[in-house]
């Protein structure tokens, strides 16, 4: 699979688990921290709380002794970007997302400033469907402008990309075991779907070849969230068995 499969230091289940702190103060982002830095490898800081708190919140998250997934989403100049990627990167964030719509020009100067700073393009957000898409002028049909950005972008030197779990096969066979895939929309059986719909199971999202899965309210609005965690934990463990058997 991926860079970070089958390397001697590939990522446990555990650090492939990903709980985005989608709260907007940073008491409330260290409660999380504090209560799930034994259960998740990393931690997302989104436009929320980075409005909120800064780079306190990434450093909240390093003090915890985990890793830190600056959901920054960039989409400027390749100037301004590249600038912004340096800082980013300076702070010492593991992963930080790029918009793939901003060019080949700009997704040039991030990769040459990201230093060990892992980027993700994001392609085409969940949210836009092809009516969408074609009212901003993007040639659809969704699934191919994924495909096509998504190469662009890891062509143009980008470690990696964020897509749905239902993207995930289609992407590694267009683009091969290289890049990072950072999944979100992913629910554990019989647990709420609130507002995302293109999802998949923790297990059959890591057996589709996903590195990291981004899950939230499953952990944050369980009653057990640390046992909610590790539930989730459990079935990455079993499916990355399966996955290593099938590829011996
Ligand atoms: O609570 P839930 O598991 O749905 O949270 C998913 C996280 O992943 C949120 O932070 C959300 O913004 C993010 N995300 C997503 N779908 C995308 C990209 C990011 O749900 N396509």
């Amino acid at each position: 699979m991926s860079q970070v499969h089958g390397s001697p230091h590939a990522p446990s289940a555990r650090e492939r688990l990903v709980l985005p702190l989608d709260v907007t103060d940073l008491l409330t982002a260290r409660r999380w921290i504090d209560q799930l830095a034994g259960e998740v490898g990393v931690f997302k800081v989104g436009l929320e709380l980075f409005t909120a708190a800064g780079p306190d919140a990434v450093r909240a998250v390093h003090d915890a002794g985990a890793a830190c997934f600056l959901d920054l989403k960039l989409h400027d100049i390749p100037a301004t970007m590249a600038k912004a990627t340096a800082s980013a990167a300076r702070l010492g964030v593991r992963f930080l997302t790029v918009h793939a719509v901003a060019g080949p020009a700009a997704l040039r100067a991030v990769a040459a400033e990201a230093g060990d700073t892992t980027l993700l393009a994001v392609t085409v957000l969940t949210s836009m469907d092809d009516d969408e898409l074609e009212s901003v002028g993007l040639a659809g049909p969704a699934d191919r402008a994924v495909e096509r950005l998504g190469a662009l972008s890891v062509a143009a030197g980008v470690g990696g990309l964020v897509c749905s779990p239902l993207e995930v096969a289609m992407l590694r066979e267009r683009l091969g075991t290289a890049p990072t895939l950072m999944v979100p929309g992913v629910r554990p059986a019989g647990a709420a779907h609130g507002d995302q719909k293109r999802i998949a199971t923790p297990g059959s999202a890591i057996e589709a070849g996903a590195d990291f899965l981004v899950v939230g309210r499953p952990i944050r609005d369980a009653a057990d969230p640390v046992a909610a965690a590790r539930a989730v934990v459990d079935e990455m463990q079993g499916a990355l068995a399966r996955r290593s058997q099938a590829s011996a």
